[in-house]
């Protein structure tokens, strides 16, 4: 009920937001990534589509069945397409996993969105695919209304929400755009998404897509949608916003993704739970335009970080991202800034025995220690570990920051940062990270390089029971 409460409460300040002056809040609004920005407004090529029912941009999700509110016995997975005008016949074709058995759906939702910087418009449909087997894969085709304009099929893995005897495998990046350079980690993720489809769970998208999804009045968007959809359309695209995504009440993001719960919460507070793990997104870019929502904030994560203990000795692991990191190392202003200025998130995450938190925004990788108020928290060397990669029974979560997917307008830093005290590993090559939770004393965190493949940096997080005791500071 508590929780209910929240939601209730959330939904009404969310109403009430959308209402506010949107050109007065975008003036406010900080992008605060520490290049100037250059609008790629006249240099995009378009992609033109012949048939203005041909779907497009079509990517999937784990439904409300991942959250903690539900736990059904099979589950679902939201499909979202666009097309060029409304196809009043727009449908997807299921084939179960024999292959003997066709299900059409249409869709729960369609609405056309438009943008006033432009001619734009488009309509997008929100499909759910119910009743799917978990472990089992689906294909499935998109129809905008007739045969001729097919795209698909696809085929989606059905993760398993509920743990199991079998290691919990996540893809984060943080920072991504398709253009020259982000095109690394597209070939990169796309070669590791394919050879270990049935292992992964989900790719988590950790804020600022396309630079900016916006862009060209939403055209430069379409554009990255497009360009994402053989990966997007066959993983579960896990999303929220960074700060490029905020202008106009968030209203891009919102037309184009549709996490849990997002009838009450707009994509800005989520979880989900993968076997092993239970992930908690916060907007942390919602606060920076709307502060005054920090307390409301605090207290759905409380109620949600609650929960999630309860269930620590079935699901052992709690991973909390945002798009703006808490602490790094890097002289930037939004290094630190989070810390300083939400301090009860931390006190939240530290309170509720938060194992890893995971962000993007400053564009390079870090690896840090468990951190509390900005310093050292205490761990458990492993003997002969010389390279400060196994930590065991961490007093504190560790940090990491991911912010360097790649993208051309805000290249990497490539003059690493100076590490803080808390760091363990700084790394400035695009890459990706994967996340394994193996058991309930296990987890392994490794960061790739899109280009070469190359396992740069490794930790190992180990404890002894599922919940470590904690000693307060
Ligand atoms: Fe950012």
């Amino acid at each position: 009920m508590k929780k209910l409460a929240i939601f209730i409460a959330l939904l009404l300040v969310f109403t009430v937001v959308a209402k506010k002056d949107k050109e007065a809040k975008k003036a406010k609004e900080p992008k605060t990534d520490d290049s100037s920005k250059k609008e790629k407004e006249s240099n995009d090529e378009i992609k033109v589509k012949t048939n203005p029912c041909q779907p497009t941009q079509v990517h999937i999700a784990l439904s409300d069945a991942y959250t903690d509110a539900a736990t059904p016995e099979s589950s679902s997975i939201k499909v979202v397409f666009h097309t060029e005008e409304l196809c009043k016949n727009a449908n997807i074709v299921l084939h179960d996993p024999a292959g003997d058995k066709v299900i059409s759906y249409t869709s729960v939702e369609q609405f056309n969105a438009t943008y006033k910087k432009g001619d734009y418009s488009t309509v997008v449909y929100v499909f759910d695919l119910p009743n799917l087997k978990v472990n089992e894969i689906y294909n499935y085709t998109c129809f905008g209304g007739e045969k001729s304009d097919q795209v698909g099929p696809f085929s989606v893995h059905v993760p398993n929400p509920k743990p199991e005897n079998k290691t919990t495998t996540v893809v984060m990046i943080g920072d991504w755009d398709t253009s020259e350079l982000g095109q690394l980690t597209f070939n990169k993720l796309t070669e590791v998404l394919e050879k270990n489809k049935t292992e992964i769970s989900a790719l988590v998208h950790m804020g600022d897509f396309a630079y900016d999804l916006e862009s060209q009045a939403g055209k430069r968007g379409d554009k990255f949608m497009e360009a994402i959809q053989p990966i997007a359309a066959n993983i579960p695209y896990m999303v929220f916003a960074g700060n490029h995504e905020t202008n106009f009440n968030f209203s891009n993001m919102n037309m184009r993704f549709k996490m849990p719960n997002f009838n009450n919460t707009q994509n800005h507070l989520y979880s989900f739970n993968l076997g092993n793990i239970h992930f908690v997104v916060y907007d942390v870019e919602l606060l920076e335009v709307q502060p005054e929502l920090l307390n409301i904030t605090v207290a759905w994560l409380a109620e949600d970080l609650k929960q999630a203990n309860a269930n620590r000795a079935e699901r052992p692991w709690i991973v909390v991202t945002t798009h703006r990191p808490l602490y790094c190392s890097k002289k930037h202003e939004d290094c630190m800034t989070s810390a300083t200025r939400y301090p009860t998130i931390e006190d939240v995450i530290y309170d509720n025995k938060v194992d890893l938190f995971i962000s993007g925004h400053v564009h390079y990788y870090e690896r840090m220690f468990p951190i509390r108020r900005y310093g050292l928290a205490d761990y458990e060397k492993v003997p002969g570990d010389v390279n400060n990669n196994y930590i065991k029974n961490a007093k504190a979560p560790v940090y990491i920051l991911q912010g360097i997917a790649g993208h051309d307008d805000y290249p990497n830093h490539k003059k690493a940062a100076k590490p803080k005290e808390f760091a363990a590993y700084i790394d400035t090559t695009y890459s990706i990270n994967t996340i394994k939770a193996f058991n309930s004393t296990h987890m392994l965190v490794e960061n790739i390089h899109s280009e070469t493949g190359f396992v740069s940096d490794f930790m190992y997080l180990i404890k002894d029971a599922p919940a470590p005791q904690l000693v307060e500071a």
